[in-house]
Order: structure tokens, then C-alpha cells, then sequence
């Protein structure tokens, strides 16, 4: 997998699996600092204490007695093979943290990639599933609330053609002037 966006989605769509009502996409980028984080945080089903261990690695149990994932494994991977950091937390009905952090300069730190496909495909997976994404780069920020679009719109739902063409313009606009 090669951009961060990739791994994004990925995430995300555990959390639309979990049944999450609501999801958050935090970025916070502080090139001063040499820090970038990626916050996923929803309100789905939550895991096992015990699971939390066992997913975060995919060689522990062999696929032939459960599927073991590598969504997980490989965004951990590729925190901490960029002198960063990776947690998930859980709690059981009430939902799960996953917190990557990275060397923002460090040389294998993987591209953001395109975000705004990123929340495209999952505007469409996502049936009942609200998404809050923010994202901040050295005092600038930006946010999107489907929720709040919705609204704005007066729309039941954004799964539109026209409608996600210029959502995607905007979010890749909004999130180019960051920079
Ligand atoms: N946000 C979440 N809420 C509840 N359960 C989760 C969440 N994220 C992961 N899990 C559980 O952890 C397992 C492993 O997740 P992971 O993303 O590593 O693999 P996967 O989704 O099963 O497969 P893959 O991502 O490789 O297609 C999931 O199958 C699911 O049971
Ligand atoms: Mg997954």
C-alpha cells in the first residue's frame, strides 16, 4: 500500500464494519514540530481486550483458524517504521481509537495521498455512518461534516453523482491551501 489516504480508508472501514454511527478523521500536521498525526475515532461496536493484541499483529493466529487482518498491522507498520508511534484502544459498545503518529520528514513516511477519494468511497460505503473530518497543517485548518452538508443541502443523503464530483473538488482544493 503506498498513501496514507489508502490506509485511511482502510481504517474507516473497519469502523463503518463496527456499525459506527459517527466517525472522526483527525490530521494534524506540525512540520515545525516534525509530527504527523492520524486520529480515527468512532462509535461502533468496540473490540475485545483480548482481540486488541491479537489484531494488532497478523502472525499471531493462522488464517485457517480466523481471519486475521492486515489493515491494523500495516498502518502500524507504517507509523513506526517512520520513528513514530501506534495505539488502539477500545471499549466494548462504545467504540475504538486508533492513533498513528510519524517523523513528519522522515524519508519512508508514506504520501497523504488523495483524501478527498478517500472520503468519497467512503461516503459511499457508508449507509448511516456521519463523518467529521479534520484536518490542521501548522495553524491553518480545515473541516467537513457530512452532517452539517447534509443540513446545508437539505439532503437525505450525499450519494450523488454531481454532487460527490464537485464535493471532491472542494475537499482537494480546501486541503491544497493548507499547504
Ligand atoms: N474500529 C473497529 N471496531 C471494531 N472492530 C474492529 C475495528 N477495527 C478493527 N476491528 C476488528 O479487528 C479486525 C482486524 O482489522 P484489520 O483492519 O486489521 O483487518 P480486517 O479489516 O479484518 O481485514 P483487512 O483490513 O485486511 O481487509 C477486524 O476484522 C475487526 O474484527
Ligand atoms: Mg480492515
Amino acid at each position: 500500500m503506498d498513501d496514507l489516504s489508502l490506509y485511511i480508508l482502510d481504517i474507516s472501514e473497519n469502523c463503518i464494519d463496527a456499525g459506527a454511527k459517527n466517525i472522526e478523521i483527525i490530521i494534524n500536521e506540525d512540520t515545525k514540530k516534525d509530527i504527523l498525526i492520524i486520529e480515527i475515532n468512532d462509535d461502533g461496536k468496540g473490540i475485545d481486550e483480548d482481540m486488541i493484541k491479537l489484531i494488532q499483529n497478523p502472525f499471531t493466529t493462522s488464517r485457517t483458524t480466523r481471519k486475521v487482518g492486515l489493515g491494523i498491522p500495516f498502518f502500524k507498520e507504517a507509523a513506526e517504521s517512520c520513528e513514530g508511534k501506534f495505539s488502539i484502544s477500545s471499549a466494548k459498545g462504545i467504540g475504538t481509537k486508533v492513533k498513528a503518529t510519524f517523523k513528519h520528514s522522515h524519508i519512508d513516511r508514506k504520501p497523504m495521498g488523495d483524501i478527498a477519494e478517500t472520503l468519497i468511497a467512503l461516503i459511499l460505503r457508508a449507509e448511516k455512518t456521519e463523518i467529521l473530518y479534520y484536518h490542521k497543517r501548522n495553524g491553518k485548518d480545515f473541516t467537513f461534516r457530512t452532517k452539517d452538508l447534509k443540513l446545508q443541502l437539505k439532503v437525505k443523503d450525499l450519494k450523488q453523482v454531481m454532487l460527490l464530483n464537485s464535493l471532491k473538488k472542494i475537499v482537494k482544493q480546501k486541503i491544497s491551501e493548507l499547504q
